[in-house]
């Protein structure tokens, strides 16, 4: 039998720090084919060979503004800012591509609109792809069904100094599962940061805070306070490779299926 073909991936960002990583990972996994790399018109890395931009040898796919052509069954990897995500995976809905999208820093309008390209194509958006994190999001939720709201939640995140977003999309991915266990509305108990005279901590609140400084690749901690304990739940990012792993993994899983909106559960639970 014959090997199946190698998915086409389209990279998105392909100059950013994501964007490196995602196309070095991808060129050294066989079952993929990096068949275009993406950034915006006037970017000073356009016509650059996106495998010496991301610090390998030359892969033949200069860096474009345009959309290349590529077949049905090719799948979008982006991971740029939200207004350029929305129009990168319209096109790909208009393209017949898959789309994995690891944007953060939507607003509710435009992850509605991203979500529902879903209907068209086969999409996968996750605010973050690490195996650890997927698996987290299950256990907080689980630990804040159990736990009940006697236990005060506040969620801490820390990124190097150039995240453009805050909270990051995984504090409040996070903070969407702690709500979910207790089966409110995160938006309804969500307390960014606190300053001046707040008075005592209601109960049922969900503290996110969010801390910038350095080159700190993601660290993300779920703090449960009781009386006279508390449970840490912390995950840290070690390299950006974490991440381009699960979105390589996904883009090979998502190809050829059927158009809806599919997570890293699904791509975990597939194994
Ligand atoms: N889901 C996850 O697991 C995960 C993990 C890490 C990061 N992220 C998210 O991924 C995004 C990127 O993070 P990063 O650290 O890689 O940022 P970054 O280094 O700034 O990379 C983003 C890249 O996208 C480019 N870009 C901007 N507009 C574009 C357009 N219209 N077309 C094509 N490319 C465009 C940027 O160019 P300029 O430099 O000219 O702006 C830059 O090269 C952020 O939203 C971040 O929060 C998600």
């Amino acid at each position: 039998m014959s090997p199946a073909a190698p998915v086409g991936v389209v990279i998105a960002g392909a100059a950013g720090r994501m964007g490196r990583m995602l196309v070095s990972l991808a060129r050294a996994n066989p079952a993929l084919r990096v068949v275009g790399a993406l950034e915006a018109a006037g970017h000073p890395g356009l016509g650059a060979d996106a495998g010496r931009t991301a610090g390998g040898g030359d892969l033949g796919v200069p860096i474009a503004a345009e959309m290349p052509e590529a077949p049905a069954g090719t799948v979008l990897i982006d991971f740029t800012a939200p207004g350029p995500t929305l129009d990168h995976v319209r096109a790909a809905a208009d393209l017949g591509w898959g789309a994995v999208v690891g944007t953060t820093g939507f607003t509710r309008e435009e992850e509605h609109a991203i979500d529902s390209l879903g209907d068209r194509i086969p999409l996968l958006r996750a605010a973050n792809m690490s195996v650890g994190v997927t698996v987290l999001l299950d256990v907080a939720r689980e630990v804040a069904a159990r736990l009940g709201e006697s236990f005060d939640v506040e969620i801490s995140e820390i990124h190097h100094r150039l995240k453009k977003d805050s909270p990051s999309g995984t504090a409040l991915a996070l903070g969407r599962a702690v709500a979910a266990g207790r089966g409110v509305v995160l938006e309804e108990r969500a307390v960014y940061g606190r300053e001046g005279l707040v008075g005592e901590r209601p109960a049922g609140e969900i503290g996110v805070l969010a801390l910038r400084g350095g080159d700190v690749i993601g660290d993300h901690t779920v703090h449960f306070f009781g009386t006279g304990e508390r449970i840490e739940l912390t995950h840290r990012a070690q390299s950006r490779e974490a991440f381009a792993a699960g979105a390589l993994r996904a883009a090979a899983w998502i190809s050829g299926r059927p158009p809806g909106r599919y997570s890293m559960r699904d791509v975990l639970s597939a194994a």
